[in-house]
């Protein structure tokens, strides 16, 4: 049972207004003047509590973890930053209501670690959010699904595709992809003499891998049709979503009216429901007509449909799931289809490889050092490949620090709690929405020094995965919470890791990287509000040597049946 009381002292110093006449002679002051003053201070004793916090305590009087006083209908613009300095003010665990919602902000990884991985069975279901869960996901595609047995049985079809046993069966796939990004930037930079904004071709490159994975088919030229539908609804996913983004999701009434944002989370369920579902009958269609479809997600979705119970909704929902888990925050412009299109894809895995682009430049001795390791360990005759990763070390700390630095989501995914739990004498309801906040966790000084500082000597003698550095016992050994924690950390984790070692190893053998005079990249600020990209920059991407071009040459666009 929890309990809850105002607690703000200027509310209770309210509420003991009752007699104004008797204020009235005592103070001397008009009747009518008191009148007036005590319908103000008795209209603010009902509106105020909308507006401040209210303390909630169980049986036992434990409460809720402290937090900022007032309540908020969303926090937009780079809400980490609130949340670090309410961190630092607050403590590693703190709340805040938005709106009626209370969320608890977790800012330690020890607390990380026993809240959402000791206690994940109480920690690891999902707020139906009116946006994102109840109005375009409809409560499905893995993300969106409560803590269940649709949960488990979802996720399991998915770890299908998705375990380092099952990546290695199209290992070639993401392997040649990553050759087709380095010529497609080639070609278009007109061998590294033209400046480029990378981020149209590093969405194509997730976007590419995740229609393999997905439905055994591929994009083959940067201006395909397909690249600007998924690339745009995958933006419109996180400029309508977002843990503290809308006010709809906290303020009630704003659901049951007509409002554009309504109509969009709407019109992009049905758009999801259309492109998604139109792939999944081609595929079924090939399956039916006796062809040899390569193994994916829609195959394997077709296949065990009736077995597994999937309806519809769940065949297109999980098949989305897969194009937005891998590819999101993209911004489309309007003058699309022409030949100057200019898509500035993102994808989260994407939103990494731009991050990485837009940081280097300004390290010309990081760039260095790992050239030199390049160049002494592979040479300059091949590209790398992913049996090199153990053998490059430092430029797995680079990818490593990039990741810290410029976690797409600073938040991860919320999590929301299935029963009452006190923490350290702390309270938390059931019903919490749980915030990982990965912003203060990546910025933690104990795990890393200098936090602010890009730095991948922190990471040297590291030489663990990421997901097998979430499984530490010791949580601040951990690499970084880029992917989440606990029961619902990223499932695609494996696939993206690989993908970004094969980007990123292959941008750095084959290029240096410039930023172009008087154009400096921006660091601090970016675009989308769940996942996060850089704001739209030019970058100088120069051959190294001969062999870039000659090497990239040979790898030539194919198209996928389809
Ligand atoms: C660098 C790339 C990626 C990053 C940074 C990333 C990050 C995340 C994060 C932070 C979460 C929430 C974890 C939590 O709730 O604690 C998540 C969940 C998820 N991701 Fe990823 N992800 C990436 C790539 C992918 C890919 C490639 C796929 C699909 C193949 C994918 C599919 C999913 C799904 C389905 C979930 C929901 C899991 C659940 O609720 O059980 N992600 N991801």
């Amino acid at each position: 049972m929890c309990v809850a009381v105002l607690s703000t002292p200027s509310v209770l110093a309210m509420s003991s207004v009752v007699n104004p006449f008797m204020a009235s002679s005592l103070l001397n002051v008009p009747t009518a003047n008191v009148t007036i003053l005590a319908l103000v201070l008795a209209t603010l004793v009902y509106v105020l509590p909308f507006f401040v916090r209210k303390n909630i305590s169980n049986a036992e009087g434990h409460s809720i973890p402290p937090g900022p006083l007032f309540r908020y209908a969303f926090l937009r613009k780079y809400p980490e930053r609130a949340l670090y300095k309410w961190a630092k003010q607050y403590g590693p665990l703190f709340s805040i209501f938005m709106g009626d919602q209370l969320f608890v902000v977790i800012s330690d990884p020890k607390v990380a670690k026993d809240l959402l991985v000791t206690n994940g069975a109480i920690f690891s279901s999902r707020k139906r959010y009116f946006m994102k869960n109840q109005t375009i996901l409809r409560g499905r595609a893995i993300t969106a699904s409560e803590y269940d047995d649709t949960w488990r049985q979802h996720r399991k079809i998915a770890m299908q595709l998705l375990t380092p046993k099952a990546i290695s069966g199209y290992a070639h796939v993401l392997d040649y992809e990553a050759d087709i990004l380095i010529r497609s930037l080639l070609q278009e930079s007109k061998n590294g003499n033209l400046p480029i904004n990378p981020s149209h071709y590093a969405g194509r490159y997730a976007l590419n891998n995740m229609l393999t994975i997905s439905f055994g088919t591929r994009t083959d030229s940067t201006t395909d049709p397909l690249v600007e539908r998924a690339l745009a609804m995958a933006h419109e996913f996180m400029d309508l979503t977002g843990p503290w983004s809308n006010p709809v999701d906290f303020i009630e009434p704003l659901q049951w009216i007509h409002t554009s944002m309504r109509s969009r989370g709407r019109k992009l369920h049905d758009d999801l429901i259309e492109v998604y579902g139109a792939m999944i009958v081609r595929v079924k269609a090939r399956l039916d007509g006796g062809e040899d479809v390569p193994d994916c997600l829609a195959k394997t979705l077709i296949e065990t449909q009736e077995e597994e119970k999937l309806d519809w909704e769940d065949l297109c929902m999980l098949a989305a799931v897969f194009t937005l888990g891998g590819v999101h925050s993209v911004r489309v412009s309007e003058r699309l289809l022409c030949w100057e299109v200019e898509i500035d894809g993102e994808t989260q895995t994407s939103g990494i490889i731009q991050w990485f682009l837009a940081l280097i430049p300004s390290h010309p001795e990081i760039q260095a050092r790992a050239h030199e390791e390049l160049d002494r360990v592979i040479g300059r005759g091949r590209w790398p490949t992913a049996d090199d990763e153990q053998n490059l070390p430092y430029l797995r700390a680079v990818i490593k620090e990039v990741q810290r630095v410029h976690a797409p989501f600073w938040m991860a995914t919320p999590h929301f709690s299935s029963e009452d739990f006190v923490y350290h004498g702390q309270y938390i309801p059931k019903g919490t929405v749980m915030v990982l906040n990965c912003y203060s966790l990546h910025h933690n000084e104990e795990r890393y020094p200098d936090s602010f500082a890009f730095n991948p000597d922190r990471y040297l003698g590291d030489e663990l995965s990421c997901a097998e550095s979430a499984k530490l016992s010791n949580v601040m050994e951990r690499d970084h919470f880029t992917f989440g924690a606990g029961r619902r950390i990223c499932p695609g984790l494996h696939v993206a890791e690989r993908e970004l070692f094969l980007a990123i190893s292959r941008l750095m053998w084959s290029f240096t990287m410039h930023e172009l005079p008087g154009q400096p990249i921006c660091l601090d600020e970016y675009e989308g509000l769940s996942g996060r990209t850089p704001l739209p920059y030019n970058v100088r991407l120069v051959p190294r040597h001969d062999n870039v071009i000659s090497l990239a040459e040979e790898s030539k666009e194919i198209t996928l049946e389809f």
